[in-house]
């Protein structure tokens, strides 16, 4: 309990959290018949100083309460003391409050205060009576009442101010998290980052090793054999047989090495697109349907070679600004995994892309009707160099690349659906107009 608190207020060492009616307050139990003698009640006033006034009955009913202040004063003015001392009660009744409030013991302390304020100005300060059903009235001082419910306001002010002080703190804390939070994002992004490029420098440096090992054995076969049917020419031992083994050699060897070095130069050229280079193309406005209608007919033959159906649809109007070049090399990159991978050779598949306008932005599906992905290879096609096809020419890189065009340069979104043996379908999901 705090020392401001008036403590004689609460009754029996209560604390202020406990009080909540009139009834748990502390009420004097004081009572006079009005055939008793004045100075009998003067004499219960005196012998307790806190005593707030009593309760006069006539055969035991209420009839008037002598509050300390009324009795004091009429025995103060001139002959008080002669006149009423030593005569029956029932001969000040008329100095009495007849009616002295009365209320309930259940009523809260706030409704009590409100009560006892209202009554006129020169009751103010009169005490109060509380009753309780099958109890004599008990008296309540005013002066006390007041205090309590200053104790109470106190009180809850005390604790609002605790609510308030917590509730700044956890704030506080929170923010304090968020920042921290933010900092092991950024440096887990950024980890994540560098081991991203070193993987994909190991990969390309392995992934370039093969195509270039053979074109330098290719070169170092043919210098050989050049140097051998150099000397057969100085020598003049050149026969007809060796001219056409030399050539069938050189034939054999520059197309091993046309190969190769077109091989390794595909996948340096993949490697720059990894790194997207959004200052490349201009960004222009171009409408949606028209757009991709172009773009599949270019695809198209491919699908048919393989024996795919590849179709579009799109609702027209739809106006796009974004950079048309990137969104190409986005979808045919989606339609080319999905004629390679999602059918076995010889069965016919049905390629589909469909648009959805969704106000501000757009969504394109590429779906297909095929194998899957199987689950344990879903969280892995945007790596670089995954792939399921490396024998036959798969790089790896084609869904990488994707991901950053979609996510860095056309500001959206891409997700993946895929069900073994149901198809599969890419969602991407990009602002009409990029940013
Ligand atoms: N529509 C699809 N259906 C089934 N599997 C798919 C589909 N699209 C992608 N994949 C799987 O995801 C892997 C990664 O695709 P990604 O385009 O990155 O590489 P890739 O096509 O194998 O090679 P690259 O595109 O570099 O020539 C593929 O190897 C394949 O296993
Ligand atoms: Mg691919």
């Amino acid at each position: 309990m705090n020392d401001m608190e008036p403590q004689h207020a609460l009754p029996h060492g209560k604390a202020a959290a406990e009080i909540n009616t009139v009834g748990d307050l502390r009420l004097w139990d004081a009572s006079i018949d009005t055939n008793q003698l004045t100075i009998v009640a003067e004499q219960m006033l005196n012998s307790d100083p806190e005593l707030p006034g009593v309760v006069v009955r006539h055969m035991g009913h209420l009839v008037a309460l002598m509050s300390r202040k009324t009795l004091f004063g009429q025995l103060s003015r001139p002959l008080g003391r002669d006149i009423y001392l030593n005569r029956p009660v029932s001969e000040m009744l008329g100095t009495l409050e007849r009616h002295p409030l009365t209320l309930p013991h259940e009523m809260s302390v706030a409704a009590a205060v409100e009560n006892a304020l209202s009554r006129p100005t020169a009751l103010v300060y009169e005490p109060v009576l509380v009753r309780t059903p099958g109890q004599p009235h008990r008296i309540l001082a005013v002066d006390l009442l007041l205090r309590v419910q200053s104790a109470l306001l106190d009180s809850a002010i005390r604790a609002k101010d605790e609510l308030l002080a917590e509730v700044q703190r956890t704030a506080a804390e929170l923010r304090t998290t968020l920042v921290q939070f933010e900092q092991a994002r950024d440096r887990l992004v950024q980890s994540e980052k560098m081991v991203a490029l070193g993987q994909l420098v190991a990969g390309v440096a392995h992934e370039i090793n093969t195509p270039i090992g053979v074109a330098l054995t290719a070169a170092t076969h043919l210098s050989e054999r050049t140097q051998e049917f150099d000397k057969l020419v100085t020598e003049g031992q050149l026969r007809r047989s060796d001219l056409s083994a030399y050539t069938s050699v050189a034939r054999q060897s520059t197309e091993l090495l046309r190969f190769n070095i077109q091989r390794a130069a595909q996948l340096i050229q993949s490697f720059k697109q990894v790194a997207v280079d959004q200052a490349s193309e201009q960004m222009r406005d171009f409408e949606l349907s028209d757009y991709l209608e172009q773009l599949v007919t270019s695809l198209r033959p491919e699908a048919r070679k393989l024996g795919h159906n590849l179709a579009v649809t799109c609702p027209e109007g739809i106006a796009m600004t974004a950079y048309p070049g990137a969104l190409a090399q986005v979808l045919s990159n989606l339609i080319s995994n999905a004629l390679m991978h999602a059918y076995a050779p010889g069965t016919a598949g049905n390629v589909r892309v469909q648009v959805r306008d969704q106000g501000s932005t757009v969504a394109i599906m590429v779906e297909d009707d095929g194998a899957g992905i199987p689950a344990e290879n879903l969280s892995r096609i945007y790596d670089p160099f995954f792939t399921t096809k490396r024998g036959s020419g798969g790089s790896g890189l084609g869904l990488h690349i994707v991901f950053n065009i979609v996510h860095e340069t056309l500001k959206g979104e891409i997700t993946c659906r895929s069900n073994q043996d149901e198809g599969t379908v890419f969602t991407v999901t990009l602002p009409r107009m990029v940013a």
